[in-house]
């Protein structure tokens, strides 16, 4: 952003396109377009007219993926840096009741701070950038950069998004200041622990934040809790906190399960290196849990992924159930949007026998979804009804007691520790 009007070309919206836009809704899919538009470079700043040449809005051109242009903003004014301060101002504002409950949580949520591929997440002080097209890169590096001002920040960390593919320089950038290897963070009760350069996403899954402040408040006493795509165990801790007595935490990824048994241990917590999918199907009918827990990645970037995405769905809550206690507890989470709240409930509900939804956990305030798409995450909490009528009197999975964890094997045994 070198001036404080940015430089931006006019381009002439179908009648659909400026509906889009004066109904607010950030993106404007390329189906909308006309291919006039493909005369812009990716991330040009566009001037959008509708057809009888009235200003509706500002955006900036994608020139890959379905959103062609994201919209920047509403109306006749153009955005200035003064415009964008005061949106970044205002996030702030929003989150801080969050600074008494967590060092971690995320300041600029993308279109739904009106911030279009913008994201910032603050970590104790640091904050990791990420900048979903390249039309935001230098947007968000000076939005960033007035977030890390108006906060007293000790270090900003520019990370290229993982699903990205138009980087000029894909990776991570030290922009301000200083980052140490691993960044300690409380989180309510937990002490929480990440890698913002080589973790995923941001470091860490600051989006499940209300689960596992929800988990820390359940009594688990005793109970033993499998948690499913456990990435570093964060939500074994909390159910630690919450008094279980042995958590299983199962990840494909061997540095994840080795960062967590550094970080997040605790007596209870174990770890297993495995692929879920050829794991599951190795319990044995001895193998009971408590309480189980289910948040596999997005499986669905596209629509067309849907229909496998939901076949698995079925498929693991139907063989997990054989698993589960009676009365026990199944926590199922999906964080795509492609799959809508209803479609989600419905598949779980019949894969897990008709089981009611017992609760439902609504995203966070820092996540907060601005318009639908946005409104990714699911966390349902289903209480089934009982498959077997006793459990096995003995545990037989767990055995060992040290908490080192150990590589699975794709189709041995389970392995735990
Ligand atoms: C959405 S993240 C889970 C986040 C985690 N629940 C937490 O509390 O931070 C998905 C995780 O699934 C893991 N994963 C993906 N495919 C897997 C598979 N087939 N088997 C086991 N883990 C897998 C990834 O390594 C990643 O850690």
């Amino acid at each position: 952003m070198k001036s404080k009007r940015f430089q931006a070309r006019r381009y002439q919206l179908k009648k659909e396109g400026a509906v889009v836009v004066r109904q607010g809704h950030p993106w404007i899919f390329r189906d909308k377009l006309s291919t006039a538009v493909e005369a812009f470079e990716d991330g040009q700043w566009l001037q959008l007219v509708d057809a009888l040449n009235e200003t509706v809005g500002w955006g900036i051109y994608q020139a890959t993926g379905g959103v062609g242009i994201r919209v920047l903003r509403k109306g006749v004014n153009p955005p200035s840096r003064e415009w964008f301060k005061k949106l970044v101002q205002k996030a702030i504002a929003q989150r801080a009741p969050l600074r008494s409950q967590t060092e971690g949580f995320r300041i600029l949520n993308g279109e739904s701070d009106r911030l279009p591929g913008i994201v910032l997440d603050l970590y104790n002080g640091y904050a990791v950038l990420q900048t979903y097209s390249r039309g935001v890169d230098s947007l968000g590096r000076y939005l960033a950069n007035v977030a890390y001002e108006l906060l007293g920040l000790r270090g900003l960390l520019w990370k290229t998004p993982s699903k990205r593919k138009d980087a000029e320089q894909p990776g991570v950038r030290l922009l301000r200041g200083n980052l140490p290897g691993v960044v300690r963070f409380q989180e309510g009760a937990l002490k929480l622990a990440a890698d913002l350069r080589s973790g995923q996403k941001s470091g860490t899954f600051l989006d499940l934040r209300g689960l596992r402040r929800w988990l820390a408040e359940q009594n688990l006493r005793g109970a033993r809790v499998l948690n499913l795509f456990s990435y570093t165990g964060a939500i074994g801790l909390a159910c630690c906190e919450g008094g279980a007595r042995e958590v299983l935490n199962v990840d494909a990824a061997q540095p994840s399960l080795d960062f967590g048994a550094r970080y997040h241990a605790a007596p209870a917590q174990r770890w297993v290196c495995a692929d879920i999918f050829h794991w599951i199907p190795q319990l044995t009918s001895q193998d009971y849990f408590d309480w189980i827990i289910v948040d596999p990645p997005s499986m669905a970037s596209q629509m067309d992924q849907v229909p496998q995405a939901l076949a698995v769905y079925r498929r693991i809550y139907r063989q997990l159930m054989g698993h589960l206690k009676p009365g026990g507890v199944m926590i199922a989470c999906c964080c795509t949007s492609r799959i809508s709240p209803d479609r989600f409930e419905q598949v779980v509900r019949q894969a897990l026998g008709g089981a009611k939804v017992w609760q439902r956990l609504p995203m966070e305030v820092d996540h907060k979804p601005g318009f639908p798409e946005a409104n990714y995450l699911k966390i349902l909490i289903f209480r089934p009804p009982s498959q077997r009528s006793q459990p096995p009197s003995l545990p037989a999975l767990h055995k060992k007691a040290d908490h080192q964890p150990v590589k699975g094997r794709r189709r041995a045994r389970p392995k735990t520790t």
